[in-house]
């Protein structure tokens, strides 16, 4: 059982005061019956609730798949940039996007308020793969490729984990590697005296980025997706 205005706080209809206002104006009903009591309980499971003639299920946690255009943020507040949350609007309380891409960087965003998801993809010790296509301004040699997948040093004396490389032809490549190093991607071009002109994430573990989805667009991931993400 969960209280009626708790719930459509946490379903993003806004603060307890704009919930009240809805109830209030007989905008929601449980099982056919209109609601007039915020404070009210009902069975989020088996109960039926609309709110504004339309049929909302409560979830606890929620699971978003974002194109991520460039020149957005992945943070949950800024003053000067559209964050990740921005492009998504006030689908639900809590949400936070799964780790960081820069700036420039587009693709697969995953935005959740399951803390302890989060916590297992971004874990060091989990190792979990995550996907990039990159667009670089100088061809790698054969070297770099080999130092790539052997496990490249950036900066001078930060070893990185091996990584996959798929190279498509000379300016282009998919990158897959498991940790998650500041700029990490864009060090390693570095290191092999290269820059990322385009960097675009395509998967992160088993999550793909759904390529019906524009820059900007966004779904709710699938049970099907969530469930390989939890596995
Ligand atoms: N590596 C980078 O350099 N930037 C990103 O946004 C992600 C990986």
């Amino acid at each position: 059982m969960i209280r009626l205005d708790k719930c459509l706080c946490h379903l993003g209809y806004g603060t307890r005061k704009d919930v009240k206002k809805i109830i209030r104006a007989k905008e929601v009903t449980i099982n056919g019956v209109i609601c007039n009591k915020e404070d009210m309980k009902f069975d989020e499971i088996n109960d039926v609730l609309v709110v504004q003639g339309i049929e909302v299920r409560y979830q606890e946690f929620v699971y978003i798949m974002l194109n991520k255009p460039k020149d957005v943020i992945s943070a949950t507040e800024d003053q000067m940039h559209t964050t990740v949350l921005d492009c998504i609007g006030d689908v639900t309380k809590g949400l936070f996007p799964v780790g960081r891409l820069d700036i420039d960087t587009v693709g697969l965003c995953l935005i959740t308020n399951d803390g302890k998801l989060s916590h297992s993809l971004l874990s060091p010790k989990k190792h979990v793969d995550k996907k990039y296509y990159v667009e670089i301004s100088t061809p790698l040699t054969i070297e770099h490729i080999r130092l790539l997948e052997d496990g490249i040093t950036i900066d001078g004396d930060e070893l990185c984990k091996p990584a996959k490389v798929n190279i498509i032809d000379d300016h282009r490549l998919e990158l897959t590697i498991s940790e998650g190093k500041y700029h990490q991607i864009k060090r390693m071009m570095i290191a092999c005296d290269s820059e990322v002109t385009y960097l675009k994430r395509l998967t992160i573990g088993p999550l793909t980025l759904d390529d019906r989805l524009e820059e900007g667009d966004w779904r709710y991931c699938t049970d099907e997706e969530v469930e390989l993400l939890r596995q």
